[in-house]
């Protein structure tokens, strides 16, 4: 079994590779850094005895995101499990060299563009796409017209919100495009997310509040390496690993075949390639 992950340097996405690669599949890193890429690889080579294969992209840059899905493709005949969880926050706008606000070119937009240029072959893999998603995503307020919050309020858990919600959607809309896929909220992880924040700082004073990565990391493995990634195609897990019923917005069909139209502009796909 091929499993691609993106954030795999650190936190969640780190300790999910090392668990999946436990349970016995070949789990391909993705990361910004070569050195940290180079650091989880050895991990996992000493405790499994395989090494990773590590494939470095910047998801901030769409050339390096259709470069990226060029070498899977040329490497792995077959993709079995897509795992989309590389994110940020942050807490002020940036914006990319390709001119989206980086958190929706990050979090959403890039993980949108690598799933279509590699859904053929995950579809011809009977394969799945697991996206980290939150709980955040119950508050977005997504705009397919206003992917950037140019022309609303703009701060960073606001956006961050929307994208979390665009993670929900998209796996609505890929679902019922006949591609299997579903999305998780990990918990509040104690990772590099979001370091620094207010609400990071406030959430460290209650004792316990913080989880592990490798807590964060359960319920990808579980829908990467068990048939519940593949039953509840569409459905959104919690915390708890159960699929949870969700505010409409987050699975509103019509909202997700608004943002699946303008992700397909704002990433340069022709709409002739949606799914
Ligand atoms: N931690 C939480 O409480 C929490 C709660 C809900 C959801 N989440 C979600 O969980 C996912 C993983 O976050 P985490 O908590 O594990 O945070 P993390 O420790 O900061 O890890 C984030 C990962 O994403 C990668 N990444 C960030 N920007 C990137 C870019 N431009 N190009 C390529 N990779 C990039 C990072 O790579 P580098 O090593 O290069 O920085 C890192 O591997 C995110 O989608 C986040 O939204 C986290």
């Amino acid at each position: 079994m091929i499993t691609v992950i993106t954030g795999a340097t650190a936190g969640i996405g780190a300790a999910a590779a090392e668990e999946i690669a436990r349970a016995g599949h070949d789990v391909v890193l993705i990361g910004r850094s070569r050195a940290r890429l180079d650091s989880v690889a050895a991990r996992i080579e000493n405790l499994t005895g395989r090494r990773p294969d590590t494939h470095a992209a910047d998801l901030a840059s769409f050339t390096e995101v259709r470069t990226l899905a060029g070498e899977l493709l040329d490497r792995y005949e077959r993709i079995d499990v897509l795992a989309n969880n590389a994110g940020v926050m942050t807490p002020k706008r940036e914006t990319t060299a390709d001119g989206h606000e980086t958190m929706m070119q990050v979090n959403h937009l890039s993980g949108f563009l690598l799933t279509n240029l590699l859904r053929e072959r995950l579809v011809a893999s009977g394969g799945r796409v697991v996206t980290t998603s939150s709980r955040a995503a119950k508050s977005g307020r997504l705009d397919p017209t206003d992917l950037d919050r140019k022309a609303r309020r703009w701060n960073g858990w606001l956006q961050y919100s929307d994208t979390k919600q665009a993670n929900a959607l998209f796996t609505v809309e890929l679902a019922r495009r006949g591609v299997t896929a579903t999305c998780f909220h990990p918990g509040v992880i104690r990772t590099g997310f979001a370091a620094g924040t207010l609400l990071m700082k406030i959430y460290g004073l209650i004792p316990g509040y913080f989880k592990t990565p490798e807590q964060g990391a359960s319920t990808l493995v579980r829908l990467a390496t068990t048939s519940d990634g593949a039953d509840h195609s569409g459905r959104y897990f919690s915390e708890q690993g159960v699929p949870s019923p969700v505010p409409e917005k987050m699975e509103d069909p019509a909202l997700a075949a608004a943002l699946w139209t303008a992700s397909l502009a704002a990433t340069g796909l022709p709409a002739e390639t949606a799914v």
